[in-house]
């Protein structure tokens, strides 16, 4: 009996030691195993935005150019038409084309090929500014609050899109809380480790949360709400492109969006945007409108698709330039060689074979510097290093004000060139 206890006790204990062992190790494998998990599925789902993002964007640019034709030769016609009715008609038709222009403008805002201007910004200052906004977007039934940091928190992001998507995930809390509620905007700096949750990111950010009492999103649903037109929403009450915005302008601008989402009780949307230790007011080169008519001169237009390149002539004409044209870089160089009267080109940066739009303009700045040089693309990357190199950039599709506008911002350019870029 004794000795029965004597190992018994002990062997039991030994046991129950092993089993404790043993559940632990399980829970820490199980643990492990949903992180992998959850970090697996972050990637996926980032992977899935990824690829649809170039889809989209390739398509949405596509259809810019496209637009570009029918809007620019819709215009020309308008002027040429007497009859009210058949103007009338030109009209529903160029409003149709600036409804794409926006559909596509959204697009590529998610597949991050938008062109975008940032500017400094605090964002301690700049929400609270934004509430006016918010509320008049709100009903009476929400609540809205915001809560910012004491110390300042600087971002570099383009000031508009920002705005898009703060009003963008409002409207979104608004319909998910149909019989009121609270929507919450904090911000808050924080610092990223690398954690597959925030795609990796890792430095110092600005976390702007926000956050609604609404309905929640159901498990399932969750993984596609930043997918462009997905919407659970009744058809001409939601379009899908908000959260596809919201998602598109945080990466763009080197940061990201997650969310969190409980079924009953609310969703936490968080952008991530780099923190800046660059000062407010900064950057943001304006756009200042002038008076001042330009003397116009003659005007090269390089571009590849003879559509695009009437469309540009026309508004160059309208404008009172007189208009040459050639198909590309080298033919552009051609023409310059031979006709001195050239006194500004104007080229696509994207042209197949040879030499692109850049190339061209640095030739151009090498051999005749006294010619400025305007180029235009649809595309965000092309743009980006085109005005990182000095130049002034047009985005496609434009109509002829913003053609005159960045006209004025490349002659006015030549007085000083960009330091050290032009050899
Ligand atoms: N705050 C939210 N609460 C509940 N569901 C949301 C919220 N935000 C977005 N969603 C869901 O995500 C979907 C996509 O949102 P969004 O891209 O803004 O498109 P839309 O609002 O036009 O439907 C919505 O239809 C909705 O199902
Ligand atoms: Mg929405």
């Amino acid at each position: 009996m004794a000795s029965h206890l004597i190992f018994g006790v002990p062997a039991t204990l030994f046991i129950l030691l092993i089993i404790a062992i043993a559940l632990r190790r399980t829970r820490r494998l199980y643990d492990e195993a949903q992180r992998r998990e959850a970090a697996e599925g972050a990637l996926r789902q980032a992977q899935r935005l990824e690829a649809i993002g170039h889809l989209t964007g390739g398509v949405a640019h596509d259809f810019n150019n496209l637009l570009m034709i029918v809007s620019g030769s819709a215009e020309r016609l308008r002027r040429d038409l007497t009859s009210e009715k058949h103007r009338r008609i030109i009209d529903m038709i160029m409003n149709a084309t600036s409804r794409g222009e926006s559909l596509t403008r959204q697009l590529l805002a998610f597949s991050r090929r938008q062109m975008l201007t940032p500017a400094v910004i605090d964002l301690s200052k700049r929400l609270p500014e934004l509430k006016d906004m918010l509320t008049r977007s709100l009903r009476d039934d929400i609540t809205a609050e915001i809560a910012i940091p004491d110390e300042s928190c600087a971002v570099k992001v383009d000031p508009s899109e920002l705005e898009l998507a703060i009003l963008n995930l409002a409207v979104n809390a608004r319909d998910a809380m149909p019989r009121g509620g609270t929507l919450s905007i904090t911000v808050e700096p924080v610092v990223l480790e690398g954690k597959p949750a925030e795609e990796g990111l890792s430095g110092e950010f600005v976390a702007i949360r926000v956050s609604d009492t609404g309905g929640g999103i159901a498990p399932d649903i969750l993984p596609h709400v930043f997918e462009p037109y997905f919407t659970t929403k009744e058809v001409g009450k939601g379009t899908g492109l908000g959260l596809s915005q919201v998602y598109g302008f945080a990466k763009q601008s080197g940061g990201t969006a997650t969310i969190a989402s409980t079924v009953g009780r609310g969703t936490v949307i968080t952008l991530y945007l780099p923190r800046t230790q660059e000062l407010p007011g900064a950057s943001a080169a304006r756009m200042q409108p002038e008076a001042a008519p330009l003397r116009a001169g003659t005007a090269l237009v390089v571009e590849d698709s003879p559509e695009v390149a009437e469309v540009a002539a026309a508004y160059f004409q309208q404008l009172g330039y007189m208009v040459k044209q050639a198909r590309g870089a080298s033919e552009a160089l051609e023409v310059l060689g031979k006709d001195a009267n050239i006194e500004l080109v104007f080229s696509d940066i994207l042209m197949p074979g040879g030499m692109n739009g850049v190339e061209l303009g640095h030739a151009i700045r090498r051999r005749y510097p006294a010619v400025p040089v305007l180029l235009a693309t649809g595309y965000s990357e092309s743009a980006r290093d085109a005005v990182q190199q000095g130049f002034v950039v047009l985005q496609k599709p434009f109509d002829v004000a913003a053609l005159d506008q960045a006209l004025r911002e490349a002659r006015k350019g030549k007085v000083e060139p960009a330091p050290g870029l032009a050899g």
